[in-house]
């Protein structure tokens, strides 16, 4: 591969001439455009520490009221894109948020969609298109696209959540806004009891719903009782890991991201295929150890780690005697929608 001509080679008045007329020359950057191989990722691999980023995250609850938030957030932001970007990968971003005792974070909707994974506290609640979700550590909470949501919180201790959004490709696509709203009128509907058993949808007068969300919690207990299921049905299984979809669908829950829970048996390592989009990690339970190319994270409960695509990632239980559970979040949804999804050995 031949070198090509470069920016300073061009005559200055040349140069000049061009900006002039709003045109730029392509040689230049050809090669970081269409790098040879594969691409070159401004994501890095990073760790997240709970146990570093909980205390600045209770005394952001010290030092800025809810009122003057509207959502206490420290955003998980990669150093690679720049912290100021706030985006964890090139589609991803993540944030850790806060709300207090009696707090209330007031009714919106956006165009980006939301998840929250639940990480510690017990007693709130977001309520989304009128359905009202209780929030328990490890529970996903979709707020999808359009649909009005706001958190409360009834309980005695803090909460906090993890939210990850495709802010940052929305935000690209100059398609992001927010309007804000009412207190919602509460439902009773609730799409986690809905849908309690596999191969059944209802069919209310023979009709399935036509909402693109019939279902917005996926409490933990389930997705957990479902790993360890599949875990004792094949326990020669390399992968123990399932997808949250819509039940009616059988589709991604969202048109973006894609939402994934996977169990390390103890000392399991679990080698990943490397695949072109970026990835995000949170360890639910257990102790275990991340390698993302050339980076080795020691993951403790609740800490969270990004790695971006065409990286290899292998993931380690560090304990012999119990499970370790994984939530993951990534790109695929949109790599596969796009035609750029690739996997490779
Ligand atoms: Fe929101």
């Amino acid at each position: 591969m031949n070198d090509l001509g470069r920016i300073e080679d061009l005559p200055a008045e040349y140069r000049a001439a061009l900006a002039k007329q709003n045109l730029v020359p392509l040689w230049p950057s050809l090669r970081a455009l269409l790098p040879a191989g594969q691409p070159r990722p401004a994501t890095r691999a990073t760790h997240w520490s709970y146990q570093a980023l909980r205390p600045l995250l209770l005394r952001a609850g010290e030092l800025t009221p809810i009122e003057k938030a509207e959502r206490r957030v420290l955003v998980l932001a990669n150093p690679g894109h720049g912290l100021e970007k706030m985006q964890a990968s090139a589609a991803m971003y993540l944030g850790m948020q806060l709300l207090l005792p009696g707090e209330w974070a007031p009714a919106h909707r956006h165009t980006p969609n939301a998840v929250r994974m639940i990480v510690e506290g017990d007693g709130a609640y977001t309520t989304v298109g009128g359905e009202k979700c209780p929030m328990s550590r490890g529970d996903l909470v979709l707020t999808p696209t359009g649909l009005w949501h706001e958190h409360g919180h009834d309980g005695s201790a803090p909460v906090v959540w993890l939210d990850v959004l495709d802010l940052p490709l929305v935000y690209y696509m100059e398609a992001s806004y927010h309007v804000e709203g009412e207190r919602q009128a509460v439902q009773p509907r609730r799409g986690d009891r809905l849908y309690t058993r596999p191969g059944l949808v209802p069919t209310p007068g023979f009709d399935r719903t036509s909402n693109p969300y019939p279902m917005l919690r996926y409490p933990w207990a389930n997705t957990r009782a479902a790993l360890e299921a599949l875990a004792a049905e094949d326990p020669s299984s390399e992968e123990v890991e399932v997808t949250y979809v819509n039940p009616e669908t059988g589709a991604d829950v969202q048109n973006i991201l894609g939402y994934r829970a996977l169990m390390l048996r103890p000392g399991e390592a679990l080698r990943l295929p490397v695949r072109s989009p970026a990835a995000v990690f949170h360890l639910i339970e257990g102790a275990a150890e991340a390698r993302i190319g050339s980076q080795n994270f020691t993951l403790a409960e609740s800490d969270t780690c990004c790695a971006p695509g065409y990286t290899p990632v292998t993931l380690v239980n560090r304990s012999g005697a119990t499970p370790a559970f994984f939530f993951v979040a990534d790109e695929t949804p949109l790599h596969r929608k796009l035609g750029v999804f690739e996997q490779r050995q």
